[in-house]
C-alpha cells in the first residue's frame, strides 16, 4: 500500500537521476522568473536543509545538482541505511543539519541495487468522454416554519425515490497527467474542482461517473485501480480530521507504522520504520518542534491552525500514494506556507515520480509557476486543459484581456465570472459568454487537438489491460503492507 518513502513512488533505475535533474531545472528556471514572492515562512527556520531555505530556484538547482553529484555511499561502496541509524547527520532528521535530498538519494540508491524488491508503481493517469452525475432536488430551499410541510414531502419523496433529478456535475472532461507532473485545478467554488479530483482518486461515494467515461492509469483500468489497488491514489480533502487529544508525534508515528510497507528495507522493523519516517517526515514539514505537542482543535488547545494543516500533508506524505489529489489544500496557509507547500510537493513529484493534482483558489504566481498543467473549470465544464505557459495566451487570442495586476490564476478563473472578465477591444460581442460557448471554443481549438493526440500516445504505450497490470500487480504485491 505504501512505498517505502514519504515521496509516493520511489523510482528505480539509476538513470532516473538525470530526469530529476532535468525536472529540477525546468522548475527553478521557471521559478526564477517570478521574485515576487520571497518563502521565508514559518517553516524557513527548521532543520530541513535546502528545501526549506526557500530561495527555490539557486537552492533547487543547488539540490538537483548534490543530488548528481555528491557520493553518499559508505568508504565501502554500500550506501548507509539511515533506519538504523548512521553518524551523517545530513541523514539523521533528529540532526539539525537533516537534508532530505541527501536521504532521498541515499534510499534509492539502496533500493536501486534490488529492482526485484521495489519494483515501479503507477502514477500517471489520461481521461477522456469524462462525465460525472449526482442525484439532488431541483429546489434546495431554506427551512422555515412556513415551509415546513414541503420538507415532510421532501423527505416521502426521498424515502420513496421520487422526486430526484440527475444532476450533470462534469461534462466531458479529457486530460492527462503524466508521471511527475503535477495539475493546478482551477475554479470557482461549485464548479467540480472537488468532484473532479475525487473522481481522479476514485473516491466516487455519492456521484456516479458515466459508463462510457475512459480512465486509463497507466494502463490498469478505472475499476481495477480503486478495487484492486486502494491507496495507490489518494484524496486529500480539505478539512483537516485529526484525533485532537494526541500530539503530532503520536499522530505520525501511527501513520507511519500503519502504512509500513512489507518490502522494507532488510533488517529494519516495523517499529523502526516508523520512528524513522516519523522523524524524517517531521523535519522535511517543520514540525519536528511540535512532537509533543497536541494536535488540537477549536477547543482542545493544540498546534498552530498552520501546524495542523502541515500535520494533515505529513500525514497523508506518509502514505506515499503515486497519485495524489489534494483539494484546496492551501486554505488557512499564508501565502509563503502554500508555496512552500506545493514545493514540497514538486519536489517530492520531481524526485519520485508522483503525480500531483491540486485545487487551490486564489493561486499566486509563485505558485502557479510552479505546476506543469492547468485545467479551468466552468460551472462543470472544462474550458482549458494544458500547459501552464499556454493556458494565458489561449484566453487572450479568444478575446480576453488580462489585466498588468492579475495573476494568471487570477486571470483563468475570473473569465468564468461574466462580471470580472474584460473583453479587449474589437472582441465584443464574439467572445464566448456561457460555460457551454466556452466549452464549444474548447472542443474546436488547436490546444485541444494537441491534448487528444498526446491521449492517444500515451493510451498507445499503456494499453488498458497491457502488460503494465501484470507488471502493477507484482509491484504491489511486493510493497503491500501485512494486514494487522
Ligand atoms: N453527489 C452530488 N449530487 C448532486 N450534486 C452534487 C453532488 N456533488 C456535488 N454536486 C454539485 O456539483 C457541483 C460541483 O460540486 P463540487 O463539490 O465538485 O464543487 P467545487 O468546485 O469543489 O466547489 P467548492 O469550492 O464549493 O468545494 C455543485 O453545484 C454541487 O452542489
Ligand atoms: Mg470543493
Amino acid at each position: 500500500m505504501a512505498s517505502t518513502g514519504p515521496w509516493g513512488a520511489i523510482p528505480q533505475a539509476e538513470g532516473v537521476i538525470q530526469g530529476v535533474e532535468n525536472a529540477l531545472e525546468k522548475f527553478s528556471s521557471r521559478d526564477r522568473q517570478h521574485t515576487g514572492e520571497k518563502s521565508d515562512s514559518s517553516i524557513t527556520d527548521t532543520s530541513s536543509g535546502d528545501l526549506k531555505k526557500g530561495n527555490g530556484d539557486q537552492e533547487v538547482t543547488k539540490l538537483a545538482r548534490q543530488i548528481t553529484q555528491n557520493s553518499v555511499k559508505t568508504a565501502g561502496g554500500g550506501y548507509p541505511n539511515p533506519f538504523l541509524g548512521t553518524n551523517d547527520p545530513a541523514l539523521d532528521p533528529l540532526s539539525g543539519q537533516f537534508r532530505p535530498e541527501t536521504w532521498m538519494k541515499t534510499l534509492m540508491g539502496l533500493q536501486s541495487r534490488d529492482p526485484e524488491r521495489y519494483p515501479e508503481r503507477i502514477a500517471g493517469v489520461s481521461y477522456k468522454n469524462l462525465n460525472v452525475h449526482g442525484f439532488g432536488t431541483l429546489t434546495d430551499y431554506q427551512k422555515t416554519f412556513g415551509n415546513a410541510p414541503l420538507e415532510v414531502a421532501g423527505i416521502f419523496n426521498r424515502i420513496t425515490g421520487r422526486g430526484q433529478t440527475k444532476i450533470q456535475i462534469l461534462r466531458d472532461f479529457e486530460g492527462l497527467v503524466k508521471s511527475g507532473e503535477m495539475l493546478v485545478v482551477l475554479g470557482r467554488p461549485g464548479s467540480g474542482c472537488s468532484t473532479l479530483l475525487k473522481t481522479i482518486a476514485g473516491e466516487t461515494h455519492g456521484f456516479y461517473i458515466d459508463e462510457k467515461s475512459d480512465i486509463n492509469y497507466q494502463g490498469i483500468p478505472m475499476k481495477t485501480m480503486h478495487k484492486d489497488f486502494r491507496g495507490e491514489c489518494m484524496y486529500q480533502a480539505e478539512v483537516d480530521v485529526h484525533f485532537p487529544q494526541l500530539t503530532v508525534g503520536q499522530t505520525l508515528n501511527f501513520a507511519a507504522q500503519a502504512r509500513a510497507p512489507r518490502n522494507r528495507i532488510p533488517g529494519v522493523t516495523r517499529k523502526q520504520y516508523a520512528k524513522h519516517m516519523t522523524d524524517v517526515i517531521m523535519a522535511v514539514f517543520g514540525l519536528s518542534h511540535t512532537y509533543h505537542t497536541k494536535v488540537g482543535n477549536d477547543f482542545v488547545r493544540g498546534v498552530s491552525g498552520g501546524e495542523r494543516k502541515r500535520v494533515s500533508i505529513a500525514e497523508a506524505a506518509l502514505g506515499g500514494s503515486p497519485l495524489q489529489c489534494w483539494d484546496n489544500s492551501t486554505r488557512g496557509l499564508d501565502s509563503a506556507t502554500a508555496l512552500e507547500f506545493v514545493k514540497t510537493l514538486r519536489l517530492s513529484t520531481s524526485l519520485s515520480g508522483a503525480t500531483a493534482a491540486v485545487a487551490i483558489y486564489q493561486a499566486s504566481q509563485s505558485i502557479y509557476d510552479i505546476f506543469d498543467k492547468v485545467v479551468v473549470l466552468y460551472e462543470g465544464r472544462q474550458i482549458y486543459f494544458g500547459p501552464i505557459g499556454a493556458a494565458k495566451a489561449y484566453f487572450v487570442n479568444l478575446g480576453f484581456y488580462c489585466t498588468e495586476r492579475a495573476t494568471t490564476g487570477d486571470f483563468l478563473t475570473s473569465l468564468t465570472n461574466s462580471v470580472e472578465r474584460i473583453v479587449r477591444e474589437g472582441f465584443e460581442g464574439r467572445v464566448p459568454r456561457t460555460p457551454d460557448e466556452f466549452a464549444v471554443v474548447w472542443q474546436k481549438s488547436e490546444a485541444r487537438s494537441v491534448l487528444l493526440q498526446e491521449i492517444d500516445q500515451f493510451e498507445h504505450e499503456f494499453p488498458v489491460g497491457g502488460e503494465n497490470l501484470t507488471k502493477f500487480k507484482h509491484s504491489r504485491q511486493a510493497q503491500q503492507a501485512k494486514r494487522q
